[in-house]
């Protein structure tokens, strides 16, 4: 089924033949993407792209017990899941969808949205593979169309937390989690993009942009048209707060003493001495 915003769903919410040619409303959908936000378009084409480099990391993943962020660390060292038994769950840009299916195994009812029908596709493969069914649908974190209050937890590792813009969908996980819900997303530490460069090259222990007014990101390349968003944290607090979040923690990620990095970009000895990744744990006020 497809409906406004580009979205899809497949899993316990719909049956039947999932390919999105079989649906009457496609051509709806198509030009309907055309309205969607220019960042949107350009990630979701991105995201299309990218898709095939990250089945083998589904499938690692799927196949494992949780662990956060470059460095693979346990849950059972971060300590950022509550127990989740129960609780209707949604990701917010699941991708393959290993997190919900962490979470599936973990006793939550789970529900899934990505804006990349190629991430999909791995997801649904994996969803057969596993025989670990949840819902799935194509569209936007930033716009769900789904009715508010309708989670108890949120969940987002780098899906809408940093591809979206967060002015747009941290109010819409507000909107969706029910008064106490919480929720939990895993992003790049605000401290490394201060560090970042511009190009695919190593962070170094030099400053590289300004830490006041960091949002919206590009990387100027021809491999990568993608657009990824990052606050400072005294922005972070406040729009969280905006949103009637009370924040519980926020966990800056360390590499392991005996981490071999996979990401060029972030050597494990930087890792080990500053935060190259952090996750917010936030609950919304009853
Ligand atoms: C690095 S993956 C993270 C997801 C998951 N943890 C994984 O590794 O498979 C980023 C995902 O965010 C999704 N994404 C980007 N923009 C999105 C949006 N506006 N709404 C929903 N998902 C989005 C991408 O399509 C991609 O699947």
């Amino acid at each position: 089924m497809e409906s406004a915003f580009g979205l899809s769903l497949s899993g316990p919410l719909e049956g039947g033949d999932r390919s999105p040619s079989a649906s009457p409303g496609y051509a709806w959908a198509e030009m309907v993407q055309e309205l969607l936000p220019e960042h949107i378009r350009r990630n979701r084409e991105q995201w299309d792209r990218w898709a095939a480099d990250y089945v083998a990391e589904g499938e690692r993943s799927w196949a494992s017990e949780p662990t956060w962020g470059i460095w693979w660390v346990p849950e059972a060292d971060l300590n950022v899941l509550p127990d989740v038994r129960g609780l209707d769950s949604i990701e917010l840009g699941c991708g393959t969808a290993y997190v919900s299916a962490w979470l599936t195994r973990r006793g939550a009812r789970c529900t899934g949205i990505d804006n990349s029908q190629e991430q999909l596709k791995t997801a649904r493969r994996l969803q057969d593979e596993h025989g670990l069914h949840f819902t799935l649908m194509h569209g936007s974190a930033e716009r769900v169309p789904l009715p508010d209050a309708s989670f108890d937890f949120a969940i987002s590792e780098y899906g809408a937390s940093i591809w979206c813009d967060p002015y747009v969908w941290i109010p819409e996980a507000a909107r969706l989690l029910r008064p106490g819900g919480r929720l939990v997303f895993p992003v790049n530490s605000a401290f490394f993009m201060a560090f970042a460069p511009d190009d695919d090259v190593a962070v170094t222990t030099t400053l590289v942009r300004p830490y006041f007014g960091m949002h919206r990101f590009e990387w100027p390349s021809e491999e990568d048209n993608s657009v990824e968003f990052h606050l400072p944290h005294g922005e972070m607090v406040r729009l969280l707060r905006s949103c009637w979040f009370e924040i519980e923690n926020l966990v800056e990620i360390q590499a392991p003493p005996d981490a071999t990095t996979r990401y060029p970009g972030v050597p494990a000895e930087w890792a080990q001495k500053w935060p190259s990744e952090e996750v917010w744990v936030v609950r919304k006020k009853e």
